[in-house]
């Protein structure tokens, strides 16, 4: 294998620029040589690719973001569209495929692979920590270290006004980021799409908390839960009860951006060096996961088969130190 192409697809995360930096790196130390695709699938459809020195990334681990930029590509979901990105590949000489995104992205890999043959290996950058087959994606540090210091922020005011505060947080369909920055942030309650939760319960669990002498709270809602948003509970909860004077925090995409923290650095780093050894080992279709201190391989298809949840364990944790 002489040359690989490198893009970064989906949402982005920061210590996606750390995870290209790897790859460009690793293959140079490799003698292998770089193509960089611009904005995902659309710029490799569109034949939007350069070649990528070790020189060309110096200075862009601690930016967040993707200096490849990103974008989410309809046309690539049809196998006319993947036919076009094969060909480009094949125009370039490129042998070999990383796929820096989520789990949607993979799955775009796993096609090309499958019909096209083209040697992919998937790195898990989203802030959503949702995908299986590692226990870390590359951004989720820096993401719920962002909600947590929103929250800190929050609750300075929260105290201030013996006030109620919800707050939400990104994550998609899963809780992860909510469940990890709410008990960092310590809130007093976290609302998860994975469990369900009623507004009369939430309710009755802030008049207990009340009786207990709490004069504020915070509440963390993922956005992918029941209620269409921290907005719309919000609402629901001073129609339903004396707690009018409420207030909404929804952090939005201050999550996705941001100098990504040591840890996302040192995992994207780690990840992009495992990528280009595996291409060179002769792999195909598989992603670079994390489980414990361990990076390992496995089939692209763990991205969306085996999802984990976060361990249950961790509400029970954040509901006993509610008290
Ligand atoms: P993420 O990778 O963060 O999950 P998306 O789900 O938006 O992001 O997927 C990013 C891109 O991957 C899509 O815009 C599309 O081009 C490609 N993709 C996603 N799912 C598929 C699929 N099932 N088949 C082919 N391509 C896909
Ligand atoms: O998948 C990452 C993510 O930030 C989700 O948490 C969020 O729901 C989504 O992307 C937002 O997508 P967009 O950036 O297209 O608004």
């Amino acid at each position: 294998m002489k040359r690989i192409g490198l893009l970064t697809s989906g949402g982005d995360s920061p210590g996606m620029n750390a995870a290209i930096r790897a790859v460009v790196r690793a293959a140079t130390f490799n003698g292998l040589e770089v193509f960089g695709i611009e904005r995902g699938y659309k710029g490799l459809i569109e034949g939007d690719i350069h070649p990528l020195g070790p020189r060309d990334v110096s200075g862009i681990i601690n930016r967040g973001g993707t200096i490849l930029h990103t974008a989410r590509c309809k046309e690539f979901m049809e196998p006319e569209g993947r036919a076009l990105a094969a060909a480009n590949l094949e125009k370039h000489g490129i042998e070999g495929l990383v796929v820096i995104g989520g789990d949607g992205s993979y799955q775009g890999a796993a096609k090309l692979h499958a019909e096209f043959g083209i040697r992919c290996i998937g790195l898990p950058g989203t802030i959503d920590n949702d995908i299986g087959g590692t226990d870390y994606t590359i951004g989720f540090d820096t993401a719920i270290n962002t909600a947590m210091e929103a929250i800190d922020r929050i609750r300075d005011t929260a105290n201030s006004h013996d006030r109620i505060f919800f707050i939400e947080v990104m994550g998609r369909r899963s809780g992860y980021v909510a469940m990890i920055s709410g008990i960092a942030g310590g809130a007093e309650d976290i609302l998860l799409p994975e469990v369900e939760t009623s507004v009369e319960m939430l309710i009755e669990r802030l008049r207990t908390g009340q009786k207990r002498g709490k004069k504020s709270s915070i509440i963390i809602v993922a956005e992918g839960c029941e209620y269409g948003g921290a907005m719309v509970l919000a609402k629901r909860v001073s129609d339903q009860s004396e707690y009018k004077d409420n207030r909404v925090t929804v952090i939005g995409h201050l999550q996705r951006g941001g100098s990504p923290t040591a840890m996302d650095r040192v995992l994207a780093s780690r990840m992009g060096v495992h990528a280009v050894e595996a291409l060179i080992a002769g792999e195909a279709g598989k992603m670079v996961g994390v489980s414990g201190q361990q990076l390992q391989l496995r089939p692209l298809s763990d991205a969306w088969e085996q999802r984990t949840r976060f361990d249950m364990e961790l509400l029970r944790v954040a509901h006993v130190l509610s008290v």
